[in-house]
């Protein structure tokens, strides 16, 4: 027997259920105690949903990045991925309005003697409305030219007001002899982008952190692509420059660093390394100390991105831990040749490693003792 069903924007004829389908998943009086629960119908992953007295049932994997939809929310009759919220009709499979296209397998459901009975074959098959490939997704491909400079200065203040930064001045050093030798260079002052802080989706599950990242996906309005289209697809030379806030580097670099989980992570969930042939170096300033440790933190975060360090791969500078005169601290930089000498020989360094390193083909990433480990197969 068959019967008609809506999938692919078109009518379909559907074979009926037929005894040997159903499957017994518990009692009512059970399953209707949650909204919304998990549950396996032969080995198929189920979002069973209960609401208003009827149960409702799709398939557990979401449409997206396939998340788990028996650990949905309810909202209304919409099953609300935990993943990053895609919804989908609880009883229906499909998505919420303007995405009905995208329909997740729905499944027949009874009830019988006390019991819940879901059917093993799907009235309604899996559909994917197509969605453009975000812009980032490309694969790196490096156009020809000499090594590109990226400078990100992480210096956080009032762009109504604006000051003199030490870390920035040195960065700007920096990136101006690049362009004397014929080097193309960009600056990227975080402060002046509108970006969110990582919402912790790799916290939920190591493919919920996807490439690029979820928030630049579902958040136009969000500008951290810069950072990503400079770190991924234009540059080779990075050179990150910071001050020292008590003994660690700026607010905005670690806001920064941790939206950069999803780079690491396709390494681990995709065995992709994004970042390869990158060259990073660092300006570290500030009247106080503990230039160590922020050059230790920093370098220690971009090593496992994949990133290479030329030798001597930061310049620094700090008075020290009772130097509170900070207006002395900004006349010495602003004066010094040997600082302003150094951060041109940082970016020298830089470009020339990467000079090497681009006329090289790299190996595939290590994994043993790394933090990339293989995921493991899971049911
Ligand atoms: S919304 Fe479900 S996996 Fe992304």
């Amino acid at each position: 027997m068959w019967t008609l069903a809506w999938g692919s924007s078109k009518l379909r004829a559907m074979p009926l259920d037929t005894e040997e389908d159903w499957h017994d998943i518990g009692s009512v009086e059970e399953l209707s105690t949650k909204p919304v629960q998990q549950v396996m119908v032969r080995s198929v992953k189920i979002a069973l949903s209960y609401k208003d007295g009827v149960f409702g049932a799709i398939h557990g994997a979401c449409n997206h990045a396939g998340g788990p939809l028996g650990k949905s929310q309810l909202d209304g009759e919409y099953l609300v991925c935990p993943w990053h919220h895609w919804k989908f009709h609880r009883i229906g499979g499909e998505g919420e309005r303007g995405f009905e296209e995208d329909v997740v397998p729905a499944y027949h459901v009874r009830e019988r003697e006390g019991r819940v009975e879901v059917s093993s074959r799907p009235h309604k098959k899996r559909a994917k409305k197509p969605h453009a490939p975000h812009p980032l997704s490309r694969e790196p491909r490096r156009e020809p030219g000499p090594p590109r400079i990226v400078g990100i200065s992480t210096t956080a203040m009032n762009p109504d007001y604006p000051r003199y930064s030490t870390s920035e001045a040195l960065l700007e050093t920096a990136l101006e002899h690049a362009r004397s030798k014929g080097h193309e260079a960009r600056m990227l002052r975080l402060r002046e982008l509108s970006f969110r802080a990582c919402e912790g989706y790799y916290s939920k599950a190591a493919r919920a952190c996807t490439w690029p990242c979820s928030i630049t996906q579902m958040d136009p309005e969000d500008q951290l692509d810069r950072v990503y289209e400079a770190l991924v697809h234009w540059g080779d030379v990075f050179i990150v420059a910071t001050p020292i806030r008590w003994g660690s580097a700026s607010s905005l670099y670690f806001k920064m660093i941790e939206r950069m989980n999803c780079i690491q992570n396709q390494v681990t969930i995709a065995d992709r390394v994004l970042l390869q042939n990158k060259v990073v170096s660092a300006i570290i300033t500030g009247g106080q100390d503990n230039v160590q440790a922020v050059a230790g933190q920093l370098l220690g975060f971009f090593a496992e991105l994949g990133c290479q360090f030329p030798q001597f791969p930061y310049i620094a500078h700090s008075r020290g831990w009772t130097a509170e005169d900070m207006e002395r601290n900004m006349q010495t930089v602003q004066t010094s040749e040997l600082l302003a000498g150094g951060a041109r020989e940082l970016v020298d360094r830089g470009i020339e490693l990467a000079e090497r390193l681009l006329a090289t083909t790299p190996s595939p990433p290590p994994r043993g003792g790394r933090k990339g480990r293989a995921l493991p197969v899971v049911g």
